[in-house]
């Protein structure tokens, strides 16, 4: 950060643009200079992780990394962290890499509900990169800047404890303080606002590409981004389904090149407006037994031709997290039939992410399955809904997948000889 930035004369609702790196993603943003960080954060990044308790700078639930320094985010506002590099809980590590905080935490049960781990998290982070050094008995004083209600403590401190030994200036060959892990997360890769008209356009992954949509949302009547970059990652989950349809190609064909009828081919998914140019605004909700999530977002047609079509979509649900998703469908003539091709990669963030690959994996393949009969319905003239996706009918249908598959693994093992 190269200081408060200097903004003179802001009218209240004039938006004041702010360019930042957050977990390593360089975003571009149009901020009221009265909002905090941690409202960006959360609201604007769709970076829940960051707890806001007090937002009067006692409880430290909100705490984040600028420039490697931990700061209150409710005590800043988002202009001021102007070309600042912004570490929250989500870039230090993840499901699939903890950091060793992380991991400790965990082994140490130092969380009950966890709306302060957080903030003990990037605060621990903070004291052991600048005082690797410490003793566990200073580490009460040192961590009194967050406040837990369920703990006792005790076990927060045992987890930095065992981190601060672990890394300690002697400890290991590393005698330096580059021997705490730095953040393991950070990379570029898409942020998602917490609504569309959040996410419309104000954020971009990639560096010093101007995305200021609202306000030209606003101008155009649009609501969409520049466009949807996917995260240069592994896909959450994949589907590559084959399916044959009785209707003919040329019909099969009709319901490609028709994005708002091809909508209600998905279980659960809703166009709610055309924005222009093959944008499409809309909801998609998907059951699975209790949970259920419901994300709103944006669509485009990336490419289409004949008998084929590529979209990319984006969306994201307050409580459930995020998702991203292309989708390239390909259909040929078979018979007097026509296989529809289906090639789906779901990119999922947040609370929809710790589903498991294997079940997200099954859900999708399902989904996609149902969306398959149902074009071959809408194709021959039918209603394209084959059935709701409820919750019950969604988690019997993979579980029941799942239960044949082991009946047969189980099956083949019990004949061989
Ligand atoms: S929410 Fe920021 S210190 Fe409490
Ligand atoms: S674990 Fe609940 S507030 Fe700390």
């Amino acid at each position: 950060m190269t200081g408060p930035r200097e903004v003179n004369h802001v009218a209240a609702g004039e938006t004041v643009p702010t360019r930042m790196t957050v977990n390593g993603t360089p975003v571009e943003l149009s901020v009221q200079a009265r909002v905090t960080l941690a409202d960006v954060l959360r609201e604007q990044l769709g970076l829940t992780g960051t707890h806001l308790g007090c937002e009067h700078g006692v409880c430290g639930m909100c705490t984040v990394l600028i420039d490697g320094s931990a700061v209150r985010a409710c005590l800043l506002l988002a202009c001021q962290a102007d070309d600042a590099e912004i570490t929250t809980v989500e870039g230090l590590g993840s499901a699939a890499e903890l950091h060793p905080l992380q991991e400790s935490f965990g082994k140490h049960h130092a969380l009950q509900c966890g709306f302060c781990t957080p903030g003990f998290l990037m605060s621990s982070y903070d004291l052991l990169r600048h005082q690797p050094s410490v003793e566990a008995g200073e580490l009460p004083a040192e961590l009194s800047g967050v406040i837990c209600r369920c703990t006792g403590y005790r076990t927060i401190v045992e987890a930095v404890a065992e981190v601060a030994d672990r890394y300690r200036p002697g400890a290991t060959e590393t005698d330096d303080l580059s021997a705490l892990p730095p953040p393991l997360n950070c990379a570029r890769r898409v942020l998602i606002g917490r609504s569309v008209s959040q996410a419309a356009g104000q954020i971009t992954g990639d560096a010093g590409t101007k995305a200021d949509g609202d306000a030209r949302g606003a101008a155009s009547g649009s609501r969409h981004p520049d466009r949807i970059i996917l995260p240069d990652t592994e896909p959450t989950t994949t589907v590559d389904l084959n399916r044959k349809v009785a209707a003919p190609f040329v019909d099969v064909a009709r319901i490609l090149a028709d994005i708002p009828l091809l909508a209600t081919c998905l279980p659960g998914a809703e166009l709610t407006a055309e924005l222009g140019d093959d944008w499409y605004q809309g909801r998609a909700r998907v059951a699975l037994g209790p949970v259920k999530l419901s994300f709103t977002g944006v669509a485009q047609v990336a490419e289409r031709g004949k008998g084929r079509v590529r979209l990319l979509a984006q969306g994201g649900d307050p409580a459930s997290g995020q998702a991203q998703a292309e989708i390239s469908l390909a259909i040929a003539p078979e018979g007097a039939g026509t296989t529809l091709r289906t090639n789906a990669r779901l990119y999922l963030t947040g609370r929809i992410a710790s589903f498991g690959r294997s079940l997200s994996d099954d859900v999708a393949a399902h989904m996609f399955d149902q969306f398959a009969t149902a074009v071959g319905r809408a194709a021959s003239g039918q209603r394209p809904a084959t059935r709701q996706t409820s919750a019950f009918h969604l988690l019997a249908a993979v579980l029941a997948k799942r239960l044949s598959n082991s009946l047969s693994t189980l099956f083949r093992r019990n004949r061989q000889p």
